[in-house]
């Protein structure tokens, strides 16, 4: 006998432990969703999961994992059908950002970036979009920003380029699931109050940004929400501050804002474990602490510089010899100014 075919519907968040994604699983259960929440903090999953039960009697399933490691969405998938559980609405949110220039981050650190922000983004479609196809319902919603708009950054090189990628991903995919009543956005917020930027580590930078340009998570959700019911977009840009700058982004040469962002230090600082060994001296191990965070004035007197100097403390890269003394020789001049090796945990910093 066929177990008869439930009248409530699964959504599966990834990053649901913390901020935009917590939200989404928030809003979610409010609607009658029941979830399935995946991040790599499980007790953080299980008391979210607790919380919406006690609230909403929602059934929620929590699969804790890591999106950077490349078997991790075909071992949620394995998990989901294990628990004979569907999926009917997509939520790829899970993300942060690298802070630091290109080439002194490690590259494991950019490959986990692109694994997680490109890689899980694009497969986790590819293994739940066809059902919903067959189905004839689903709703995808992946988490791109604003930054996919800017036309490159100095310091965190990827983030705009990994979110672009979510963009036209998305755009691509609701063209051709548009006849199957599968709708699919990607959603653009701007600053929005979460963990993001303590994880990043320029949390105290980004709070001297004035309030207007910041977003609270459950309106960024509700209109993502509101855009992937309606069949609209597929791009939701939040809050008339982004829309505006988006507008004008489109409007001024990209070499233009390239200009502009070549000046801008506020992704310069390479947080400590994520430094490239070979692009730290060994004779800064014993350089006095660095402030995490140039001031804006400091910021404004002297324009991006690579010329800045690393801290290295415990088990720092900055104690590791050099590759090889040419190469050492050949990066001398490229020092890495380190920052708040804090994970602060939060929200709304
Ligand atoms: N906040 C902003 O200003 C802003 C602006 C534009 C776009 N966004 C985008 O919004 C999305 C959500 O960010 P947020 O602001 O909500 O940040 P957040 O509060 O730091 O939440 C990030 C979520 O991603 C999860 N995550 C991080 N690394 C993971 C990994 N390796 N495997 C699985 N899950 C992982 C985290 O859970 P665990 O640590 O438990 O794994 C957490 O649940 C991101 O894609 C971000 O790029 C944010």
């Amino acid at each position: 006998m066929t177990t008869p075919p439930t009248l409530r519907k699964t959504a599966l968040i990834t990053g649901a432990s913390a901020g935009i994604g917590r939200d989404y699983a928030r809003y979610l259960a409010a609607e009658g969703y029941d979830l399935i929440l995946t991040a790599r903090r499980k007790a953080r999953l299980e008391e979210v999961g607790r919380e919406l039960t006690a609230a909403f009697g929602t059934q929620v399933t929590v699969l804790a994992a890591d999106l950077t490691d490349p078997g991790a969405s075909a071992k949620l998938a394995d998990e989901i059908a294990k628990r004979d559980l569907q999926v009917d609405y997509l939520v790829n949110n899970a993300g942060y950002q690298v802070t630091g220039y290109f080439d002194q981050v490690r590259w494991d650190v950019h490959r986990d970036m692109m694994q997680i922000m490109m890689t899980a983004v694009a497969e986790l479609c590819h293994i739940f979009g066809p059902t919903m196809v067959t189905r004839g319902f689903g709703r995808i919603v992946n988490i791109a920003s604003v930054a996919a708009f800017v036309p490159g950054q100095a310091g965190g090189a990827l983030y705009p380029s990994v979110k672009a990628f979510v963009l036209r991903f998305s755009q691509s995919l609701a063209t051709e699931y548009h006849a199957a009543g599968v709708n699919v956005v990607a959603v653009c917020p701007g600053f929005t109050w979460s963990e993001f930027h303590d994880i990043a580590g320029n949390r105290a930078q980004m709070n001297k940004l004035p309030s207007f340009m910041w977003l609270d998570g459950p309106r960024v959700v509700a209109e993502a929400h509101h855009a992937v019911e309606a069949g609209r977009g597929p791009v939701v840009i939040n809050g008339w501050v982004y829309k505006v700058l988006t507008t004008l982004i489109k409007i001024v040469p990209d070499n233009w804002i390239g200009r502009l962002a070549a000046r801008s230090k506020r992704n310069a600082n390479v947080r400590p474990e994520n430094v490239r060994p070979e692009n730290v001296r060994p004779e800064d191990a014993s350089t006095p602490p660095q402030p995490a965070v140039p001031s804006r004035k400091s910021a404004r007197k002297k324009p991006a510089t690579r010329k800045t100097v690393a801290k290295s403390p415990g088990k720092s890269p900055a104690k590791s010899p050099p590759k090889s003394p040419a190469k050492s020789n050949e990066t001398a001049k490229r020092r890495v100014k380190t920052g708040n090796r804090t994970r602060k945990k939060t929200d709304n910093g």
